[in-house]
């Protein structure tokens, strides 16, 4: 069971209408390894590689605490570089969702 409820939040609500590739299951074992984290004073900024509408990216925004930072790499307007062809969309389908949860500091 997710213990974060601002994680919690999110997979019940926005999660859903945003873009991408990620599945809510994820969040269970970011949970618990952010949890082993705190529990053992273990910090340390995170990095995404691969983020497209930052479905995933958001969700991992609520392990932050305030003297860590959240690192988004992707290609971007650069698809073709994309040797996957796995799909990237301009920022506008993502960046509303990003000024809504306030934790993502870009
Ligand atoms: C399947 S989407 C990622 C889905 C995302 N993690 C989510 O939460 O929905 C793949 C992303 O990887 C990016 N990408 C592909 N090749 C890359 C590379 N070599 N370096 C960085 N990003 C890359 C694409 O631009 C695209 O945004």
């Amino acid at each position: 069971m997710i213990t974060n409820e601002k994680l919690m939040h999110y997979i019940g609500g926005h999660f859903h209408e945003i873009g991408g590739a990620c599945q809510k299951q994820i969040f269970n074992s970011v949970d618990i390894v952010n949890g082993f984290q705190k529990d053992n004073s273990i910090s340390g900024s995170i990095a995404e590689i691969g983020v497209r509408d930052g479905k995933f990216l958001i969700g991992l925004s609520f392990m932050l605490s305030s003297d860590e930072k959240l690192a988004a790499i992707d290609l971007f307007e650069k698809q073709d570089l994309n040797i996957y062809r796995s799909g990237w969309r301009p920022p506008e389908h993502g960046l509303p969702f990003f000024r809504t949860y306030k934790t993502l500091r870009y």
